[in-house]
Formats: C-alpha cells, sequence, structure tokens
C-alpha cells in the first residue's frame, strides 16, 4: 500500500526551520520540522535533486509551512486542462485532445488535465498561493499555459498574491502541424511574476523562445530542455517544479547546477523521470 503523506500534526503545532538552513536545503528542512519527507509516496536524491512522488498541493503545502520562503523561484508546468470548446470535450483524456490518432498510445496519460474552467481556475490558484509563501520574497515564477487558458492562468497567478509581470512566448516552429485555413497552432506562452518587488539586477534573459518540441519524448506534453535552461536562466535555486512529468526541468536545472525539487503524482511518469535525470548525471560524470 502506498503511503499517505499527513500534516495533521505539524498543522497544528508547525516547527519552522530557521531561514538559512531552509533556503540551503528546503527537502531537508522539511524532513527536520518533522514534516516527514518520507511521508510522501516515495522521495529520491540524485545529487542536489530531490524527486518526490506526491500530489503536489500536498508537498506546497508542507514547504509553505516547514519552510516558507525557501524556494528560490517556481517553474511549472502544470496539465492544462484544455484541448476542447466545450466542458464535455476538456474532459476527454489526454491522447484524444493532444495528439493525432496515428500517433495515440505513443505516449502514457497524464493526470488532471479534466478541470473545467472554474476549478482549473480554483485549483491554479490554490497551488500558486502555497508556492508563492514556500518562495522567498522576490522570487520568480513561470508557468505554462496555452492560449486557451491563459486568461484564467494570469488570473489565478494574481488571487495567488503574484506579482504579474509578463508573458514569455515558446514559439514552436512551424514544425507544428497546420490547420487548413486558419493560423497553426504554434505558441505556448508562461505566464510569468515576482514574490512583491524583485531587485533590478543580474542577466537578462530573452522575452520569447523559438525552440521546437522535441522529436523523442518520454512523456506527452514533454517540452525542450534548452527551453527551460533559457527561462532558468534568471532564476535562483532551489527551482520548485511542482509538475515534474519526464523531468525536463531537473536535466536543465543539473546542465545549470541549481537545486532541484521536483513533484510528480503519477507513478509512472515518477519512475520516468527519476531513472531520466539519474542517466543525465550519470553521463555527466
Ligand atoms: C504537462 S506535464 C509536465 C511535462 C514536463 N514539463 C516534461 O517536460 O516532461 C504535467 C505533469 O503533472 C502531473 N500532475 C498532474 N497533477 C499533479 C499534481 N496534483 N501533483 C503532481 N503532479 C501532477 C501529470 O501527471 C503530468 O505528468
Amino acid at each position: 500500500m502506498p503511503q499517505h503523506h499527513s500534516l495533521t500534526a505539524d498543522r497544528r503545532s508547525p516547527v519552522r526551520a530557521s531561514a538559512p538552513d531552509a533556503l540551503q536545503d528546503p527537502a531537508s528542512a522539511l524532513g527536520r520540522c518533522g514534516v516527514a519527507v518520507s511521508g510522501f509516496r516515495e522521495v529520491l536524491r540524485i545529487g542536489s535533486a530531490t524527486l518526490i512522488r506526491a500530489d503536489s498541493l500536498d508537498v506546497l503545502t508542507a514547504l509553505a509551512e516547514a519552510a516558507p520562503g525557501s524556494i528560490g523561484a517556481v517553474l511549472g508546468d502544470p496539465p492544462y486542462s484544455s484541448g476542447g470548446a466545450t466542458a464535455g470535450e476538456r474532459a476527454r483524456p489526454p491522447s484524444q485532445k493532444y495528439q493525432q490518432s496515428e500517433y495515440r498510445h505513443r505516449h502514457a496519460e497524464f493526470a488532471g488535465d479534466m478541470r473545467d474552467q472554474r476549478s482549473f481556475l480554483a485549483w491554479s490558484a490554490l497551488w500558486m498561493a502555497r508556492a508563492r509563501e514556500a518562495t522567498v520574497s522576490g522570487g520568480l515564477i513561470g508557468t505554462f499555459t496555452d492560449w486557451r487558458q491563459l486568461p484564467v492562468t494570469t488570473d489565478a497567478l494574481q488571487v495567488a498574491g503574484w506579482v504579474w509581470r509578463g508573458i514569455v512566448p515558446w514559439d514552436k516552429t512551424q514544425a507544428v502541424r497546420p490547420t487548413l485555413g486558419r493560423y497553426r497552432t504554434q505558441a505556448e506562452y508562461v505566464a510569468w511574476g515576482t514574490n512583491g518587488p524583485r531587485t533590478m539586477a543580474g542577466p537578462t534573459a530573452p522575452g520569447v523562445y523559438t525552440v521546437s518540441v522535441p522529436k523523442v519524448k518520454l512523456h506527452m506534453a514533454a517540452k525542450p530542455v534548452a527551453l527551460m535552461e533559457g527561462l532558468l536562466s534568471v532564476m535562483e535555486g532551489p527551482v520548485l517544479d511542482p509538475f515534474m512529468g519526464s523531468g525536463t526541468i531537473g536535466l536543465a536545472c543539473a546542465n545549470l547546477g541549481l537545486p532541484y525539487i521536483g513533484v510528480e503524482i503519477d507513478a509512472g511518469h515518477f519512475d520516468g523521470a527519476c531513472r531520466r535525470i539519474e542517466a543525465h548525471g550519470q553521463a555527466g560524470e
């Protein structure tokens, strides 16, 4: 039986990590505060990456309570709950919404993609609010979305208390499939913001990324590593990735030397991400 995470005792009497400790290692800070990291279904450490199999709302709640301000930046690629004009169409499995019939069954389904727009907004505001509490003052958030969910995503960001700062388009190039008599759906978007004011200092990153979708993917919704590296180039660690999928952000963090916490709810995708990040670490050593 999988272990389920319980925070009841810790919610009644939270013991907070000292800020310097938590900043160095929020995942250990959770353990020291009695919010048992081992209470999540699986936890794996690979180099400076901590990979947790759990519902990210549980992990974000634990971090917000035990180690507030311990995360340097949040880069999220949540299920978009998109892909249809009506609530019924959006409730279909991801493979039917996002894949052409000849590619269906090539990748496993993934979790959490069935919400209608109202519940998507409520859920997004919830995870983003907890993510903000866990993030250092001035820290960055970037969260992926598509054209259909862009308005609710920027609403949720602000409901959660982040200062919404802009949109970074990801241009997937004309390699994406054409739609006759229409414009190609060629871009996805990263809505970004900060946890309060952010010092004007440090490197500058591009405001648009042109990178094609990876040819070989372990996950139906996998993004390119180069895109993640670009987005991370103005972020500080530890980087929290609440929706790890195949671990692309983890690979990019490893390449940039940033500590990483990745959370994935699905056992199959969690295993795939762990193997991918482990193999990447071994290849780099
Ligand atoms: C869009 S995919 C991420 C893809 C990833 N960026 C990549 O390049 O492989 C979103 C992932 O979030 C996971 N997920 C959905 N709801 C979740 C939740 N509540 N907690 C943790 N993971 C969740 C899904 O199973 C899915 O693998």
